[in-house]
Order: C-alpha cells, then structure tokens, then sequence
C-alpha cells in the first residue's frame, strides 16, 4: 500500500476529483483522464501534489485513446493498481418521441462504451501484470427506478452495473475485482444544484437530512479499490443518502391518511386472533 497507480477517468471534476484527492492522501500516483484541459489543469494546480498526479487529455469512447492513456499511466509510472470510471455527461434530455438518435448513441458512447473500453484496456494490463488489481465504475440511482433519472443516462447506467458484474466474473481468476457505486444526488458541476438547491428533497425523497457531497462518494470508492474490500467484487453500492431504501414512500401516503395517524399496536389480519390497534401517539410522535 502507498505507491499503487490509479488512473481515473473524469478525475478533473466533481467525484472523479474527489476520488483523485483521496488516492492521492493515501501516497497513490494518479492519472486524471479527462476531456476538459481548461478544469483540469485548474485541478492539477490546486491539488499540488508535484509529479505524483497528472493529466492526461482523453475522450473515453475513443479507444485509440482510452488504451493510449492507460498506456501512458503505466510508462510514467510503471504500473496500474486501479481504474476508477468516473467520467460521465447528462446526455440525451426530452421525451423519447424526440429523442435524436445521435444524441442517444452519444449518451451511451460516453457513459457506457468508454467502461467497456476502460475494463478491456486496463484488465489486459493488470492481468498482464500478475499482481491483481481494482476497477471502479460509476452507475446512478437512475439504473434502479425509471424515475430517478433522465432517459437514455438511466438505461446507460443500467449497463455500467450489468458489465460490472459481468467483468468481475470474467477477471475474478486474475484477483482484478470490479465493483460500482451508485451515487444518488450529488452536489457536482453536472448537475449544478447546491445543498440551498436540494433542501426541498433533503429529508424527505432523500432520507438523510443532507445534502450529498464528492467526496462522500470517493469515501466509497477509496474503499472499492483498497485491501479492506478484499473479498468485495462484482457488488454495486449505492451512495444516495437512503433514496433508494425508500422507494415508493407509500407510508407517507398512508400517513397522510388522517384515519391512519397515531395508530400503534399490531393488526393480525383476519386470523381471528385479536388485534391491538390503539390510537396513543400522536402526528409528532409523543405520546398521549
Ligand atoms: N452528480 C450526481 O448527482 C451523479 C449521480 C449519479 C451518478 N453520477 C455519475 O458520477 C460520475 C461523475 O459525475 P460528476 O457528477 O462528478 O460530474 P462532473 O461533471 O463534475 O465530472 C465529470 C467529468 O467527466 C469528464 N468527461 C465527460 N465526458 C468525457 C469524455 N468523453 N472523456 C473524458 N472525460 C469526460 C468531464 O470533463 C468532467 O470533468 C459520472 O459518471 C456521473 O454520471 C453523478
């Protein structure tokens, strides 16, 4: 542990950066692939960490160039531990009756192809190495609820997750483990809305009373990709602050049924059995 190399893919920006300061403070050398030089060589300055983290100028659903930085990585720095699938776009917005199909092909070139092409380079790479290794990908709440995201960002992510296993099956022999985390709302450049933004949905769609921050997520995926996940492959985590443990919400629509509130006790259906259901707590919670 200490000198392993990570190459992270949209590591200019939002989580990606994030998950970059967090190899970095554990003495990992890091390449940031990533279209944006104008971000990126803002985030290269402000991380400061001298020669141990550079960029690399990549448009992942190319492959010519997606094999081209990974073999970069490994001549600057003589090997690659981890690969971390960060980069990512909205894509495609509208109803799919005007959905251009273009703007569709796009969305999944960017968010999906560019995995694909990212676990087939660096898996050559690290199985060549003989010494194991991590993949990280980034699906979405999108990918388990058709209303948790835009369109064709959703079926795309869906398919991060589906290869995630998939790859993990495919490179367990080689000890490479692959894993994805599933962010929920994230305070980035992407989706452009500040915690002052999200409070409508803080507590309430998204359980936990706050909002969710970059580096919550690289937490995760620091995580994914170190020893202490060891035995952790081809397993999605999601990171939403709870959205999706709480589904449908139905219980508040049946709280919101006055006839309902304050009921405690146990209802044993019609067994025959007696049921106890007694109104003593009140809409706040106490007792009366
Ligand atoms: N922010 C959220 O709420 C949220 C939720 C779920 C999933 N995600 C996913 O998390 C990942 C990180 O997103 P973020 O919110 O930190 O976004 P961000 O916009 O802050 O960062 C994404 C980075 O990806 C880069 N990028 C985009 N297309 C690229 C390409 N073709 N080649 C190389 N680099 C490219 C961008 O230049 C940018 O630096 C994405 O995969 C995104 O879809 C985000």
């Amino acid at each position: 542990m200490g000198n392993e190399v990570a190459l992270v893919t949209g590591g200019a920006s939002g989580m990606g950066r994030a998950t970059v300061a967090r190899f970095l403070g554990r003495g990992f050398s890091v390449v940031i692939a990533d279209l944006n030089r104008e971000v990126a060589e803002r985030t290269l300055a402000e991380l400061d960490a001298g020669d141990r983290v550079r960029f690399v100028h990549t448009d992942v659903s190319d492959e010519a160039r997606f094999e081209a930085a990974i073999g970069e990585t490994v001549e600057t720095y003589g090997r690659l531990d981890v690969l971390v699938n960060a980069a990512g776009v909205g894509g495609a917005f509208g109803p799919l009756t005007e959905i251009e199909a273009d703007d569709w092909d796009y969305t999944f070139d960017v968010v999906l192809r560019s995995v694909f092409l990212g676990t087939k380079h660096a898996g050559r790479v690290m199985r060549a190495q003989g010494t194991g290794g991590a993949i990280v990908n980034f699906g979405s709440v999108g990918a388990f609820a058709a209303g948790a995201g835009v369109q064709a960002y959703s079926v795309a992510k869906a398919g991060v997750q589906h290869l995630t296993r998939i790859a993990a099956l495919e490179y367990a022999p080689d000890r490479i483990r692959v894993n994805a985390v599933a962010p929920g709302i994230i305070t980035t450049p992407l989706i452009g809305l500040t915690a002052e933004d999200l409070k409508p949905v803080l507590g309430t769609v998204q359980p936990l009373p706050y909002a969710g921050e970059p580096d919550y997520v690289a937490g995760v995926v620091s995580f994914l990709a170190s020893d202490d996940a060891r035995f952790i492959t081809g397993e999605i985590v999601t990171v939403d602050g709870g959205m999706i443990a709480a589904g449908p919400q139905l219980g508040n629509l049946v709280n919101n049924n006055p006839a309902l509130r304050g009921l405690v006790g146990v209802n044993r259906g019609s067994t025959g059995e007696k049921s106890s259901v007694h109104r003593t707590v009140d809409v706040a919670g106490g007792t009366r």
